[in-house]
């Protein structure tokens, strides 16, 4: 079964075999094959030419409102909605907590496995619960936000629960006032270019989408996986001597001791911005995306990807680490 069309990055993958879920039903009769991988957007994959075992695509569908309060709704969302045509969804009722996250590519259900976030919002702020199905006994469980120990692009799912697990629903708590987080200054100027003094959720959601349609490559025109890295968490010592050498490297302070440093400001200043070899890259005006031209293998990206890890290692004593999920 080609998998070209099925991923982001375009990469020309064959598995062994493809289903698609469309009911929680469906998958106990799976819970037998091993290996399994489950594919919601495929915009977080880096897939190998042959993936040897079983593709389960997420066709799991609908949105119910299960509790209507004062100042706040829950969303009862199947796992195989897109995740931006929930939050058109959720902007369209005037309700808020969503909008920073606007056009994030993937599925609902892939939302929490790595706590997605962008722009001062992470989606671990809106969630109430995540449901899933067990592979072994066959349950199905109800994790609760802390359950989920979500953190910086991770979470339960990533770490001891990984693999143990199909997520079929995930319970939002929206909020029905109006509370923005337009702290990032990049949000900030956007709303001011559109000339928005008071701005409602949808102004935010349109800041973002246009900060993001004019830095992130749009994967239908050329593949790729939106931040191919996160962003490294260094020792508070580490980076003042580093910012001895390097006056102008931006921090974002995480704690006391540490602070977080831009993976894209490191590799742009190992000179990878705009490089290319053969068809795989790394986008011209987001250093931390790799693109794929056209005809990119995982095996090419990986080996470019091992490249930037070791000149920024060589030169910050940082190591990146990926994102991505690779199969
Ligand atoms: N920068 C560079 N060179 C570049 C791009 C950025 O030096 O080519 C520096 C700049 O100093 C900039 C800083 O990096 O101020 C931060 O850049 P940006 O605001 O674009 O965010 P990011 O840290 O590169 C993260 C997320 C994005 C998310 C944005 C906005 C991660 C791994 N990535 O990127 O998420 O959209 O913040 O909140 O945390 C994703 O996860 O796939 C993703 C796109």
């Amino acid at each position: 079964v080609p998998l070209k069309a099925l991923n982001t990055f375009g990469i020309r993958s064959v598995a062994d075999a493809c289903v698609t879920v469309k009911e929680t039903e469906e998958l106990p009769a799976l819970s037998g094959y091993t290996p399994k991988y489950i594919l919601g957007g495929g915009s977080n994959v880096l897939l190998p030419a042959h993936v040897h075992g079983l593709v389960i695509r997420n066709e799991l569908k609908g949105i119910r409102q299960t509790a209507d309060q004062d100042d706040y709704v829950l969303l009862e969302v199947a796992s195989g909605e897109v995740w931006h045509d929930f939050v058109m969804f959720v902007l369209s009722k005037g309700w808020s907590g969503v909008e920073n996250m606007a056009l994030i590519p993937g599925t609902v259900g892939a939302a929490p496995i790595q706590n997605i976030g962008a722009y001062g919002v992470e989606v671990k702020d809106v969630i109430e619960w995540v449901e899933c199905f067990e592979w072994d006994s066959h349950a199905i469980r109800r994790l609760s936000a802390p359950d989920c120990r979500f953190g910086y692009r991770d979470s339960i799912f990533k770490q001891e629960y990984a693999g143990k697990s199909f997520i079929t629903k995930v319970c939002f708590r929206l909020s029905k006032k109006a509370e923005l987080n337009t702290s990032y200054g990049a949000i900030e100027s956007e709303l001011a270019v559109m000339g928005t003094d008071h701005p409602a959720p949808s102004d935010v959601a349109e800041a973002v989408m246009r900060i993001r349609r004019s830095k992130l490559p749009d994967p239908a025109q050329i593949g790729n996986a939106g931040s191919f890295f996160k962003n490294p968490t260094i020792p508070l010592a580490q980076y003042e001597t580093l910012r001895e050498t390097y006056p102008d490297m931006p921090s974002y302070r995480v704690d006391d001791s540490r602070v977080k440093v831009p993976a894209a400001w490191l590799i742009e200043s190992c000179g990878w911005k705009g490089f290319r070899e053969a068809d795989a890259g790394v986008h011209q005006r987001q250093s931390l995306v790799l693109v794929n031209y056209g005809e990119a293998n995982g095996e090419q990206l990986w080996a470019l990807s091992e490249r930037i890890v070791d000149s920024v290692w060589e030169k910050f004593q940082i190591r990146p680490e990926r994102e991505v999920q690779v199969w």
